[in-house]
């Protein structure tokens, strides 16, 4: 199945090139030479080119070339060479510079390795030079700096270096300059700014040094300056910059600048500011920014003085101040008197600075998020705040879901038909075009309240209708870039016409479109025929059920609605106040139930199991085996059959049952009866059809889990363990925390199996076999096993906190917690001393947020730390997943990573990686969650 899938994608990539044909011209005999040389120099394993030496190349539609007659000599000239994503390796040949009447040289994302040939800068003719996402490396030739109508030159990501060729002043025609993601170094050249045209500079995680030039501040028409990581050693940010009116947005994170903040806040339309991770001294300037704002990010500097006024700024989204010296009062009425919603929010962060109060009635409404510990108010003790939760925080739930569902009938799957979930023509079944598309530089933090402009927008440029437009996911990427996956389907007609395709490809391709500024320049990462939707594997026997497939992607939106069932639940009303914020569990969270649990007879049991066969056997533990079972009114339960050693006096039985029938929680396998008699004693729990964690993270398993889902089980567990360790009463320590105890539902939804059953069975010993004997000595599963516990047989909460970090890093890697004798633990913090974090993390998600992956890294590893002492508590675990979880794609990462794990040789890899891992594959199934779904996660922030 995917394989025809494959084959209709590849087709169209090859569309029909030669448009203009007049007579039976032919293709200039020395351009047709110079494509055979230029074929030569590549590698091409997918055979993708092997049209190239048959017939003429524009005559006979060569795959990726597009030809006009253009001057009077009777040939037609190439004017195009397209091979976005065509697997090709090789380098670039000078023979290009043959191609005297090329306009587009599109050579993007592929493996292209060596230098940009200098030749190229011959063919005057040239408008868009593609080359980002290849293996270039060596220097920018300045030869470049001959081409007068080039307007657009990428070669982001790759490996050049060496300095930005000073003959770049002489692009009169350029606009888009994108050489981030390189390894570019000395100094940016200060005539630059002599471009009459230039809009967007993007020269962000390159190694560039020296300072930031003030001449740019003469620069005519630049909207977009880009600097991110890069070291300026020390020297400042030019107050010039201050007089660039046409400046819609500066970002200079982590750039090793020095001096203080210019004065930015009288330029008409500047929309966000980034100047974060620097040294910057001094106090803010006090002026009014723009209405256009959305985001200021001045943390992690050294700026002092007090906070001045932000009010009047309605289209704010981020304001982080965190990691300063500011002191004073948090300012007032930030918000002013614009209305937040679910898809509006703020985030205000002051978090460690030296704010000494708040301003009297301080009340932020729902919808904005004020953090505030680590400032000197919040141990201020007449306020009452705990440490640590010193933060406002309340955000609403998205009012309905988008999508009701109509009963419709199933398209039919041989041709990649689907419904469009955007239209209002329901049950229409359609084939889409897929596009990947990635906003390099966005003007926002949140995209919810620019969705809907992006739809008119993009479909308005496109000569297209809203409706066919259906954005199906988009997730945050370092950068901040924002990476979409968008379907686009035809109207009234099941199948976009050939035409049709290639008209839209142009557009996007050939960046004929130019979207709104707070956008910011896009990149093309695919552009396929159908999308992967459907072209989910069936399931073969791979252990999981058919259901499963579907679970995962319709899972996501039943979790999403699930969680926000329960999280309405005690959400009602939940505005966090500063006088109930101390009050600790206000709101009881859980019911407690005493009864609700069944008691069965035997001849129940075995009817409901087939009478024990082994073909119900669904799991054995420490207890027994475990049964699948299906009860008279049809319930599907697991039924665990206690074996002899497990045996308990009836009484003892009685006393767990009745603790194990009171623990209620979402993340907890619930009892539903249980057995007692004959000599036998079993427990009955509802059956969890989606199996264990650890198959779905075996490599066995076909249809790996996506980042969004592994966190969402990270945080479903840990609720369940938290409530176990401080709801229940008395206390229960799991003690057997592992991925083969943590099961999930139809929904995905992790819920935590056998607690409580240390107290009732033997667990394995250390050496991992059943013991004869209820031993006294150290139980646990090997691997996942505190080491303090180990050595002390002392057990405390931390005991499970270490084995729900050993669950977390095999989340985070897939690998298991000791295979071939090699211990997880130690291996992941072995390479992550060695700056290999991302090596380990698992290749089947196949793509994920950076920032969430490196803080869910770190905090897995606190839980492993050998001293219980230097493990987070329990609360302290679900805290940080929340916040990571809130991190997730829609809600601006607060901080962007620990300064701890930041390492600055990752960065560039960090961006590469992760496109690469978003390019090598056209059908981004990891991300399938839907944005709701992490809205949704929203919902669940419970600061405690
Ligand atoms: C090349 O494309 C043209 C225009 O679409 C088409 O008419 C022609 O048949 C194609 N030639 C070949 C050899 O495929
Ligand atoms: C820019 O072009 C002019 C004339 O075309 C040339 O003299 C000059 O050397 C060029 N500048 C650089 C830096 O190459
Ligand atoms: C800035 O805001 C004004 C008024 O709301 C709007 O017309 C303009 O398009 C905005 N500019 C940008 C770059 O978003
Ligand atoms: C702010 O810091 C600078 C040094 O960085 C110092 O000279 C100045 O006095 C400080 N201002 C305040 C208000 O503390
Ligand atoms: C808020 O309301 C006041 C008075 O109602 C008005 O003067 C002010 O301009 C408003 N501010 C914004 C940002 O709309």
């Amino acid at each position: 199945m995917p394989k025809i899938f494959l084959s209709i994608v590849t087709l169209v990539l090859v569309f029909p090139s030669n448009l203009f044909v007049y007579g039976a011209p032919t293709t200039d005999p020395t351009e047709v030479n110079a494509l055979k040389v230029i074929r030569n120099s590549l590698y091409d394993p997918m055979n993708k080119l092997k049209n190239w030496n048959k017939g003429d190349p524009c005559t006979t539609n060569w795959t990726g070339i597009y030809c006009q007659m253009e001057s009077n000599d009777n040939y037609l000239h190439i004017t195009e060479i397209q091979l976005f994503k065509m697997n090709l390796s090789g380098t670039l040949s000078p023979q290009l510079s043959s191609l005297s009447h090329l306009k587009i040289l599109d050579f993007m994302w592929n493996n292209i390795s060596g230098p940009i040939p200098k030749e190229i800068g011959s063919i005057t003719s040239l408008k868009l030079i593609l080359l980002n996402g290849n293996q270039l490396s060596s220097y920018l030739p300045a030869e470049i700096g001959n081409l007068p109508s080039l307007n657009r030159l990428q070669i982001d990501q790759n490996q050049i270096s060496g300095p930005i060729p000073t003959s770049f002043m002489n692009l009169t025609s350029v606009k888009h300059l994108h050489m981030n993601n390189n390894s570019l170094s000395g100094q940016i050249p200060a005539e630059l700014s002599k471009l009459p045209r230039l809009l967007h500079l993007l020269v962000d995680n390159n190694n560039l040094s020296g300072h930031l030039p003030q001449e740019f501040s003469e620069m005519p028409s630049i909207k977009i300056l880009q600097f991110d990581n890069n070291n300026f050693g020390g020297t400042s940010i030019p107050p010039s910059y201050a007089n660039i009116s046409t400046l819609l947005k500066l970002s200079v994170r982590n750039c090793s600048l020095e001096g203080s903040v210019p004065d930015m806040t009288q330029i008409p339309q500047l929309g966000f500011i980034d100047l974060s991770w620097n040294q910057l001294t001094g106090p803010l300037p006090t002026h009014k920014f723009s209405t256009n704002i959305t985001t200021i990010d001045v943390s992690h500097n050294k700026l002092n003085g007090t906070i001045p006024d932000f009010s009047g700024l309605p289209n704010l989204q981020l304001l982080a101040l965190e990691d300063n010296f500011f002191e004073g009062s948090v300012p007032p009425n930030i918000w002013d008197n614009t209305t937040y919603s679910a898809n509006k929010s703020l985030v205000l962060d002051f978090q460690n600075n030296s704010l000494t109060n708040v301003p009297a009635n301080f009340d932020p409404p729902a919808n904005v998020s004020v953090l505030l510990s680590g400032n000197p108010l919040c141990s201020n003790t007449t306020l009452s705040t705990p440490v640590g939760s010193c933060q406002f925080q309340s955000i609403t739930k998205a009012s309905g879901s988008e999508q009701t569902s109509v009963n419709c009938q199933p398209c039919p799957t041989d041709r990649n038909y689907e419904y469009n979930p955007s239209s209002t023509l329901t049950c229409f079944c359609a084939v889409p075009l897929g596009i990947g598309m990635r906003l390099k530089s966005p003007g926002i933090s949140d995209f919810r309240p620019y969705k809907t402009a992006f739809e008119k927008d993009l479909t308005g440029l496109l000569n297209l209708y809203v409706y066919q437009l259906y954005i199906e996911n988009y997730i945050w990427e370092t950068g901040p870039r924002l990476n979409m996956q968008l379907k686009l389907f035809p109207s009234n007609t099941s199948i976009f016409s050939v035409n049709e395709i290639v008209r839209v490809r142009r557009m996007l391709a050939g960046w004929e479109i130019t979207l709104l500024d707070i956008f910011g320049p896009y990149e093309l990462l695919n552009f396929t025929l159908g999308s992967y939707a459907n072209d989910l594997p069936k399931s073969s026997g791979s252990g999981l059920s058919t259901g499963a497939i579907a679970g995962i992607a319709i899972g996501a939106v039943a979790v999403a609605t699930a969680v926000s069932i329960l999280a309405t639940m005690f959400i009602l009303k939940r505005r966090w106040r500063y006088t109930t914020m101390s009050k600790r569990s206000s709101l009881s969270r859980f019911s407690i139930k005493i009864d609700g649990v069944r008691c069965f007879t035997f001849e129940e049991m075995a009817k409901a199991t087939k009478n024990f066969n082994e073909s119900s056997i669904v799991g054995q533990g420490g207890y027994g085996k475990v049964y699948k079972g299906v009860l008279d009114d049809g319930t599907v339960v697991a039924v665990k059959r206690a074996h002899e050693e497990s045996l308990q006096g009836s009484k003892e039985f009685c006393t767990e049952i009745e603790l194990l029938s009171r623990l209620h929680h979402r993340n907890l396998v619930s009892l539903v009866g249980y057995c007692d008699e004959l000599d036998e004693q079993m427990l009955v729990y509802e059956f969890m059809p989606n199996g264990t964690l650890r198959d779905h993270l075996s490599v066995k398993c076909k249809e790996p889990l996506n980042f969004n889902t592994r966190l969402h089980i990270a945080l479903g567990s840990s609720k369940g363990i938290l409530y176990l360790h401080t709801e229940a009463n008395p206390p229960i320590f799991h003690r057997d925390i592992k991925a083969s105890n943590i099961l999930l539902d139809s929904k995905f939804v992790p819920k935590v199996a056998d607690f409580g059953l240390s107290r009732l069975a033997p667990l394995p010993d250390i050496e991992g076999t059943l013991p004869g004997h209820v031993s006294t000595v150290v139980k646990g599963t090997p691997g996942y096993l505190d080491p303090e516990y180990f050595l002390t047989h002392k057990l405390t909460d931390k005991s499970d906190v270490y084995s729900l970090g050993v669950v977390f890093l095999e989340l985070l890697t897939g690998m298991r917690p000791i295979a071939h004798g090699k211990n997880i633990v130690r291996e992941v913090t072995l390479k992550c001393q060695s700056g290999n974090t991302l090596e380990i993390v698992d290749s089947r998600m196949e793509s994920y947020p950076i920032e969430c992956i490196k803080r869910f890294l770190s905090l897995a590893l606190r839980c492993c730390q050998d001293e219980t002492d230097l493990r987070p508590s329990m609360s302290e675990v679900v805290r940080e997943l929340e916040v990571i979880w809130r991190m997730m794609p829609d809600t601006y990462s607060l901080t962007t990573a620990d300064s701890s794990d930041v390492d600055p040789n990752l960065k560039m890899t960090h961006s590469t990686s992760s496109a690469s891992s978003v390019m090598g594959n056209t059908f981004l199934s990891s991300n399938e969650m839907s944005s709701e779904n992490t809205e949704s996660g929203l919902h669940n922030v419970t600061p405690r």
